[in-house]
């Protein structure tokens, strides 16, 4: 699948996001090994805290599925500019695939292209 294929899906998750206080909307299309697309889009709640991101809506989508391996995912926002996913985000997504390309994408859907350990070069690992 293209970046601008799975920039698309997840532009269109976008318009589903749940952002009635922050006002900004966030789309992510996650590509599993299997071909597979999981949407995820924020979705926010009065108690602020308990907003959950889009990146890890769509990994836990997927998680439920029965898929632990992803190749890419592309993620998409309301305001201007690139959008880059969170700290805890990129957590949670090298816990499943440390190799994961991630397409940030801007409003015109120009879009640049990451590998994880780029963005998350020194990630938490628990040791045993
Ligand atoms: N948000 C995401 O969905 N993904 C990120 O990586 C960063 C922030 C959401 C959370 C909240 O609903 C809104 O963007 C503003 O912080």
């Amino acid at each position: 699948m293209s970046p601008a294929e799975l920039i698309a899906i997840a532009r269109k998750a976008q318009e589903r996001a749940y952002a009635p206080y922050s006002g900004f909307k966030v789309g992510a299309a996650l590509l599993s090994s299997t071909g597979n697309v999981f949407t995820g889009v924020n979705v926010e709640n009065s108690s602020y805290g308990l907003t959950v991101c889009a990146e890890r809506v769509a990994v836990f989508k997927a998680v439920t599925a029965g898929e632990k391996d992803f190749s890419c995912i592309a993620i998409t926002a309301s305001g201007n500019g690139y959008v880059y996913p969170c700290g805890a985000c990129l957590q949670v997504l090298q816990e499943f695939s440390p190799d994961l390309k991630l397409i940030i994408s801007d409003e015109k859907n120009n879009y640049k292209e990451y590998n994880l350990n780029q963005l998350l070069p020194r990630a938490f690992m628990l040791q045993s």
